[in-house]
């Protein structure tokens, strides 16, 4: 490329086209706020799709990282660190499910191939139902059982099994989708992109009646509701399900890319040696940040905080274009009476940033779960006054 050739472009070209891009311009973070480079302080009500649950600059969070980086940044699965078995001890006691055993992978899609592959390996089956508006991430596996996948974005020449989609808490239709051909039924327990969601315990029951009938596994994909942000650890807690397998990611790391997949004794069991395999997943720094958000929810009881916080946006923000809430704990869909676009760019012109999703009339909220009172405060405001 020639000098003039270089010059028309733009830095942000340099940048392959991922995502439409807010008019932000984020130069540091600091608890619940974000600072742009025009001096502008905006609360972050969607912690960049869900990740900062302790916010910025959490000190935990940063002492705990830089300390690893110090001792030692990375070494593979190959060698035992005391601060990855640290971790999964933390990570399976946190859960309080009847999990056997982790295994850290980078992401949500990464986690939810090798609970596939799992569940594909102990059925010899290559049937998966998944459900409608679900969304599970964008690998070969993982865009496979994302709804609306392959007609938008999937990419791929085929998926590599058969996938059938149930509607959202039909109960009368599992029995038709989920039958002795089916290998797994994965499930976000409260659906994050298709608009905050939340499937209900009766609903998820049914799904492990049906799997337990005809020898399927049950996945939930707590990538983006789990970790604390339906305040229990898991959603599974929550509604009181015991899926076989536990996928969950965001939250897990607040900020540091890391992922992880539980697995029930019977999972864990049947895991044999070279089946699973990843160069950085359970990586030190990734696990030392894993043990710092576990001890930050524990000891700052974050849980009781995000349920409290929670049931404020509820009662305090059914105000101006806002006419209903759906979700659990910090995944909210707020439900508007005109496009949820407008209302999201509406309030980041008064510095609060929210999140859209699949649904155009839902406003999805996933912020830190340190928010406050007066945070709340500030968007009841703000939505009083872009009015109904
Ligand atoms: C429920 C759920 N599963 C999986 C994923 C994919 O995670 P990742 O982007 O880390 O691959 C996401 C991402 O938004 C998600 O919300």
């Amino acid at each position: 490329m020639n000098a003039v050739a270089r010059s028309a472009v733009t830095p942000q070209e340099l940048l392959a086209p991922v995502f439409a891009q807010y008019p932000l311009s984020v130069v540091s973070g600091e608890g619940v706020w974000l600072n742009t480079r025009d001096g502008r302080r905006v609360l972050d009500l969607y912690g960049g799709h869900a990740v900062a649950a302790l916010g910025y600059g959490h000190p935990g969070w940063t002492a705990a990282l830089t300390a690893q980086a110090r001792s030692l940044s990375f070494q593979s699965n190959a060698v035992p660190l005391e601060i990855r078995e640290r971790a999964a001890a933390r990570l399976l006691r946190f859960a309080s499910l009847d999990f056997a055993s982790v295994f850290f992978v980078n992401s949500g899609a990464e986690a939810n191939e090798n609970a596939l592959k799992m569940a594909f390996t102990l059925t010899q089956r290559a049937h998966v139902a998944a459900l409608e508006h679900s969304f599970h991430g964008r690998t070969a596996a993982a865009g496979a059982i994302t709804y609306g996948a392959r007609a938008k974005w999937y990419g791929f020449p085929r998926t590599p099994f058969d996938v059938s989609f149930m509607p959202r808490r039909d109960e009368d239709a599992i029995a038709q989708h989920v039958t002795e051909r089916t290998a797994a039924v994965i499930v976000e327990p409260v659906q994050g992109v298709g608009g905050a969601f939340d499937l209900g315990a009766r609903y998820l029951q049914a799904l492990r009646a049906r799997c337990d009938a005809v020898g399927a596994l049950l996945i939930f994909d707590e990538v983006q509701c789990g970790m604390g942000r339906v305040g229990e650890p898991f959603a599974a807690k929550l509604y009181g399900v015991q899926p076989d397998m536990l996928t969950t990611a965001k939250a897990l790391g607040a900020g540091f890319p890391c992922a992880a997949l539980l697995m029930a004794p019977r999972v864990a069991n049947a895991t044999k040696l070279d089946a699973l395999g990843t160069t950085f997943g359970g990586g030190p720094m990734a696990c030392a940040v894993i043990e710092a958000v576990i001890e930050a929810i524990e000891s700052e009881q974050l849980l009781a905080r995000v349920r409290a916080t929670s049931a404020q946006i509820r009662s305090r923000c059914l105000v101006g274009p806002v006419v209903a809430h759906q979700g659990e704990g910090l995944l909210l869909g707020l439900r508007t009476t005109r496009p949820a676009k407008e209302v999201h760019a509406a309030l980041l012109e008064r510095d609060i940033l929210a999140g859209t999703s699949a649904d155009p009339t839902i406003l999805r909220l996933l912020p830190p779960f340190t928010l406050e009172s007066t945070h709340v405060e500030l968007l009841r405001d703000a939505l009083l006054e872009i009015g109904g």
